[in-house]
């Protein structure tokens, strides 16, 4: 499998597979500022918890280049990273990676070698990433018995990290195994990550591929179609519970009232060592436009509110196991999560 493009340092700058156009256009949006970067994270032309992670590291080498020279230079240095760290609240990899990043540019003394060292530690974590996700792709897929079918929701596929998943890691090398009979695609409402990227991602890898409504998939397990659900987070807390995109907790629940097996794929990067449990995750409310209007229609008459989370948590007692790239943690918990990441 070969990386998508979802993000690529060229030189100076950072360019992005603009997701809102897909799949219907493959076009990119180059971040030679911070506000631009910024306004393309939170509107989601880059997303996915280890994409907007790795983005704001490359963000970090444009603040450096685009920061006051003089003695400003520190202090507006850590605005432009407030600036970034101020999109989106829920994915933890945006914060981890711009920590990673504060501490880097603390230990450059000039401005020089700041760029240079922020573009090093930002391509690190490029390789980390994909490193990780051929590690979950197979630790994943041998979980899998021949001729699965398995369902997925939102995106946490190529277009979520460096370029090749969490969650479609899995897909992908359990596929190249002969493993995956078909591929179910949650459509993912409102936004549509999986009825848009989701089946881009699959059906360009030659994976077969059905998107359903995120309602249907309840019926879909009491069929007995579904072999294992896979999906990515957003943020894993110490005691496993994890957030993802808004409608993974039904399916949770669906899959447990159907004995199905229920997998959470994510890196180390994705867990957040200073959060408990998930009632402590800060879950993202976005904009009302996004349910009162689709494909530029109206559907919502005036004066009427919207709920609107972007993401739920899925308690750790119904979750099988959490696979990241350290291995597999079969009913997670507290003490598992701190060994897996040589904390305990
Ligand atoms: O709002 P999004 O599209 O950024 O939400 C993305 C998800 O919820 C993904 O499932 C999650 O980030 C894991 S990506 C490997």
């Amino acid at each position: 499998m070969v990386p998508l493009p979802t993000l690529q340092w060229m030189d100076g700058f950072l360019r992005l597979l603009d997701q809102r156009k897909l799949p219907s256009e493959e076009t990119y949006i180059d971040c030679k500022d911070i506000d631009t970067l910024a306004d393309a994270i939170k509107s989601l032309a880059v997303r996915g918890a280890p994409a907007i992670g790795i983005a704001a590291a490359f963000g970090a080498v444009i603040a450096a280049i685009t920061s006051d020279p003089g003695r400003a230079f520190e202090a507006d240095f850590h605005s432009k990273l407030d600036i970034l760290e101020g999109t989106r609240p829920t994915a933890v990899n945006l914060f981890n990676c711009l920590e990673i990043q504060r501490d880097v540019f603390r230990m450059s003394s000039v401005r020089e070698n700041a760029v240079r060292d922020l573009l090093k530690s930002a391509r690190d974590m490029v390789r980390d990433d994909l490193e990780a996700s051929r590690r979950m792709g197979r630790f994943g897929a041998d979980l899998l018995k021949k001729g699965s079918t398995v369902l997925t929701h939102c995106n946490a596929g190529g277009l979520a990290t460096a370029g090749l998943g969490t969650a479609l890691a899995v897909i992908y090398e359990a596929w190249d195994r002969g493993l995956i009979k078909k591929v179910y695609a949650d459509e993912t409402r409102p936004l549509l990550q999986g009825a848009r990227l989701t089946s881009w991602e699959l059906s360009r890898a030659g994976i077969p591929v059905d998107v359903l409504p995120d309602s249907a998939a309840a019926s879909l397990l009491r069929k007995g179609e579904i072999d294992a659900i896979i999906v990515g987070s957003d943020r894993i807390a110490v005691n496993g519970d994890a957030a993802n995109k808004i409608g993974t907790y039904p399916l949770a629940l669906a899959a447990s009232a159907h004995c199905v097996p229920f997998y959470v794929v994510a890196p180390l990067s994705t867990f957040d060592f200073s959060t408990e449990c998930g009632s402590e995750i800060e879950i993202e409310q976005r904009d009302r436009n996004e349910l009162a209007t689709l494909g530029g229609r109206k559907l919502l008459p005036e004066g009427v509110g919207v709920w609107n989370p972007a993401f739920d948590v899925t308690p750790a007692l119904l979750i099988t196991a959490i696979i990241c790239e350290k291995g597999v943690l079969f009913s997670p918990d507290d003490e598992k999560v701190l060994s897996v990441a040589g904390k305990s």
